[in-house]
Order: C-alpha cells, then structure tokens, then sequence
C-alpha cells in the first residue's frame, strides 16, 4: 500500500485524512502525547486494521479519542456525576479515562474488557479532524508492537510507513509522553499508568482519593512491564558508574547534568546524546533520543539516571519499562 504523506496545516490535506478514516482506512495522527494510529472508533472492521498493521494482540485495549465532553455518555456507562466537572477542566489533555463501557461499543475496540479508555486529544490538527469528519477514533500509539513510541512522522513513517493508508504530519509531539491512564470508580480513581499528568494535578483534579501504585502493575493485557524499548539494550546507571568506566567505543550516552557534561567534554569522540535537565524538556527528547541512540548500532545505551524528583514519574515510569530483561 503506498502510504499518503499529509499536512495537518492543510485544510484539503485533513479533508483527505478524515477521507481515509470515514472509508475504514488507517491515518497516523499527531497527538500532544505521541502520534497514534487511527481508525473510525464505531466501525470495527477498520479497527481490526490497526491490530494487523501493528503485529498488536488483540486483547490489548485500545484508547479512542473524542471530541467533546457530550461524547462521553455515548461511550460510557453511567460516569460518576463528579467526573464532568472534572474533565472540563483537564480535557482536552493527557488524560485517560477507563469507564464500564455501553454496550453498543465493539469489543475489538476495548480488547474484549467491558470497560473502554476515552481520551479528549489537545492537538488542535487531531481536534479539526475529528470535528470535519465527526469521528472517534480508536487509537494505540504509532510504532510496531512493543517497538518505541514515535514522537516524529518520521519515526512512523519508518515503522509503518506502506502499512497504512496516509501519515498526517503534525510536527513533533509536544509532550512526548503517553497519557496518564486513570481507572475511575465511584469512590477511587487509581493510576493504571504514569503519564505526563502527575500525582499533584491529579489530587488538585479529582474529589476522590487518588491511588498511585508505587511500581508499575500490569492490570490489563497490553500494560506490559517490559515496553517502550528501543533495539539495542538500555542500562540505567548512576553519574560515577559513568564517569568511572570511561570512554567506551561500544556505547552510546544519555546525560543531561552538568558533572557528565564537562566530563564527556574532556572525552574525544564520546557517542553521547545530551537530555534536558527539566522534566518538560527530557519527556519531550526521551523517546526521540531512544530512537536517535538506537541509530548508532552501538553494543549499549548507557542512560544517567534522572532525578528522584516530583514530575519525573512517567519518565522513570518509561525508562525502567525499557531497562527490564
Ligand atoms: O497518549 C496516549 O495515550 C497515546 C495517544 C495516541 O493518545 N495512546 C497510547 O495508546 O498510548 P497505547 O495503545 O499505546 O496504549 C493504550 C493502553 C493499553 O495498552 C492499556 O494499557 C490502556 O491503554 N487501556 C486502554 N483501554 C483500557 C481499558 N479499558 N482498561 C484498562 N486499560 C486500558
Ligand atoms: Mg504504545
């Protein structure tokens, strides 16, 4: 199939990718998270493609994507009266809501579970989209199964470019992260994955206790400990393991503090990738510096372990999913 290359700043351009969707074709989107390959949320057939075109079980839940608030009641069964107030003010955004789903919605959709995740997307190409063809899309992030998440049409069009019927090109992502995953109930809403909305916008959010696991759990078929990983092995190590072994020709570096900086300064021909020290900045870079770091072929990625601090769940969340053998 030869796949479409398509301007999300071009009107006629989002005409034709809500075209493709509306006749039960796949188009990879831009989200503010990551890019997602969708497929018309209301016809099954077409979401049975993104299975195949992925190498995706099809047992893993997929996120669908509305448009407006109103939608939610379409999809989902009796919501807690507290969630509208709720979503007003976090969508559109990197929220993900897992709800008990109505009974109309196709089970490829919600990988058989009787609940379905529902996100309201915050890029304004995506919104258009939606808007001009009236659509929910059902859609996973971009990339093959269990390879990195693209945060570039370039990295998409690598992984399924002649898979699927048109890329819409959006730019980089803005975040750079999957949403944050909430399981809502009627006295709890728990954290089914960390994302770029953290434990403090979460408390500020919901009227209800707030769990967060304190490692990941695989609730859910397709919430995989091991995930997000690039082809070459990935090792966490700490500033001194980095400094002490010094410069070898196999690997290639992450680091972002200034101690391996001026370090990797006085080391000739380091193969080195340097992250942003601020959690806004390295979720923005992480998976596009995977993806450059698995580029270079090298034995290992040697990554400085990032800070212990608030804001940093998610990417701790990404890089120990990527870490694990
Ligand atoms: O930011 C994002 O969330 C991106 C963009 C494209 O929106 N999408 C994304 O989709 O990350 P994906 O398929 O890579 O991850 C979807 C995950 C599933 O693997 C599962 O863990 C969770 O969402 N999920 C979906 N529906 C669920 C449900 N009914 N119950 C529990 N978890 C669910
Ligand atoms: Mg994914």
């Amino acid at each position: 199939m030869k796949t479409e290359y398509l301007n999300a700043d071009s009107p006629a351009d989002l005409s034709r990718a809500a075209h493709w969707l509306k006749h039960g074709e796949l188009v990879a989107v831009p989200t503010e998270t990551v890019y997602g390959l969708a497929a018309d949320a209301t016809n099954p057939t077409a979401v049975e493609k993104i299975f195949e075109a992925k190498g995706r079980p099809k047992n893993h839940p997929l996120i669908t994507h509305i448009r407006d608030l109103d939608q939610l009641d379409f999809w989902a069964q009796r919501p807690p009266a507290w969630l509208y107030p709720v979503l007003e003010s976090a969508w559109p955004g990197p929220l993900t809501v897992v709800l008990r789903k109505q009974p109309w919605v196709n089970p490829v959709v919600t990988g058989g579970l009787d609940s379905i995740g529902l996100r309201m997307p915050s890029h304004p190409a995506l919104m258009n989209l939606l808007n001009i063809g009236q659509l929910a899309v059902a859609a996973p992030s971009a990339n093959l199964y269990q390879q990195l998440t693209p945060t570039s049409p370039q990295q998409v069009c690598a992984a399924l470019g002649g898979r699927i019927a048109a890329i819409l090109d959006g730019g980089r992502c803005q975040l750079g992260t999957e949403s944050t995953i909430v399981r809502i109930s009627d006295n709890e809403v728990r954290v089914l994955r960390a994302g770029p909305l953290q434990r403090r916008e979460l408390e500020a959010l919901f009227p209800v206790p707030v769990v967060v696991p304190e490692s990941h759990q695989e609730h859910v078929p397709g919430n995989k400990r091991v995930h997000y990983r690039p082809r070459t092995p990935v090792y966490l190590k700490s500033r001194n393991e980095i400094m002490s072994a010094g410069k070898r020709s196999d690997l290639v570096h992450l680091y972002f503090s200034d101690e391996l900086s001026q370090w990797a300064a006085e080391q000739d021909d380091l193969q080195a990738i340097v992250m942003p020290a601020d959690a806004a900045g390295y979720r923005h870079a992480l998976y596009a510096s995977l993806y450059q770091a698995d580029q270079h072929q090298a034995g290992a990625i040697w990554i400085e372990m990032p800070p212990q601090a608030e804001g940093w769940d998610d990417i701790w969340d990404r890089l120990r999913r990527a870490t694990l053998s």
